[in-house]
């Protein structure tokens, strides 16, 4: 690949009927990078992502993923990713490591049970490989869905709200299985309606706003645009995080079923 960018998107509508959802989407991620894309309920953060992953085709604009314009290379997009969506996708009656295996296979690739274990380990999901995933907690679930996503091992990953409707533990690990991805290389683009996950995660971040990009930069970037600090003496009170973590106990919990 010769552009540095793993993602580009230029001038990106969509429209449902008479609602303009995107009207002229720009932004660029560059590759092995976590990028963020922000907005509220409907700003069209999954419609970006679907279009990204030639669900859906644009009115007008331009994409392309991983060199491959989304338009008219689908399927070198669609070798190139893997797309984790807002609800999980996992198989309930299945275990865990019998889901990974049966994508493994889909996916022809050598060596399925290897390949299931070697992310079971890395999503801390080993003990809980033989059970039904019918039996798993919310964030069990999202790791399992995320490990999924990574058979073959895709070098742009889409993840649409990878951490709503999680626990506060769970998004800390989801967070920390994402920083992993990035860490050993592979393009993140995330969608959320957390700006502390943003704030966590990203390298950058855009927030989708009215079908366009109003604002995208680092955190600090993002952070100047606020007016200069001002000193003031407030009474710290605990955010309601700290008061979860201080009666449910630091981080072992769950798992062990
Ligand atoms: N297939 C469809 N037909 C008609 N309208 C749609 C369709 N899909 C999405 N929309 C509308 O487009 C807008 C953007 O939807 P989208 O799902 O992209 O938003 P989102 O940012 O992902 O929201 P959320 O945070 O709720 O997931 C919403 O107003 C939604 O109702
Ligand atoms: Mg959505």
């Amino acid at each position: 690949m010769t552009t540095p960018n793993a993602i580009h998107v230029q001038g990106l509508e969509k429209s449902y009927g008479d609602v303009n959802v995107l009207r002229g989407v720009d932004f660029e991620v560059v590759r092995g990078s976590i990028f963020a894309l922000l907005g509220s309920n409907g700003a069209g953060k999954t419609t970006v992502i679907r279009i990204l992953s030639t669900l859906l085709k644009a009115d007008a604009g331009t994409a392309t993923v991983h060199g491959f314009d989304v338009a008219t290379r689908g399927a070198d997009v669609r070798e190139s990713i893997s797309l984790t969506g807002q609800f999980a996708a996992v198989d309930e009656i299945l275990s865990g490591r019998e889901n990974l295996v049966l994508i493994a296979k889909l996916r022809h690739l050598r060596n399925p049970g290897a390949i299931a274990d070697g992310l079971l380990a890395r999503f801390s999901l080993t003990d809980a490989g033989a059970r039904r995933v019918s039996t798993y907690s919310g964030g069990m679930r999202r790791r399992l869905d995320i490990a999924m996503s990574l058979i073959g091992n895709p070098p742009v990953v889409f993840l649409d709200e990878p951490t709503t409707g999680l626990d506060p533990q769970a998004r800390i690990e989801v967070w920390d299985a994402v920083k992993e991805l990035a860490g050993q290389g592979t393009t993140v683009l995330l969608t959320t309606q957390y700006l502390d996950e943003a704030e966590q995660l990203a390298d950058r971040i855009a927030i989708l706003h009215e079908g366009r990009i109003i604002v995208n930069g680092t955190l600090a970037e993002l952070k100047k645009l606020l007016p200069p600090a001002k000193v003031e003496y407030v009474e710290k009170q605990p955010r309601l995080e700290d008061v979860f973590f201080a009666i449910v106990g630091g981080k072992d919990r769950e798992d062990q079923a």
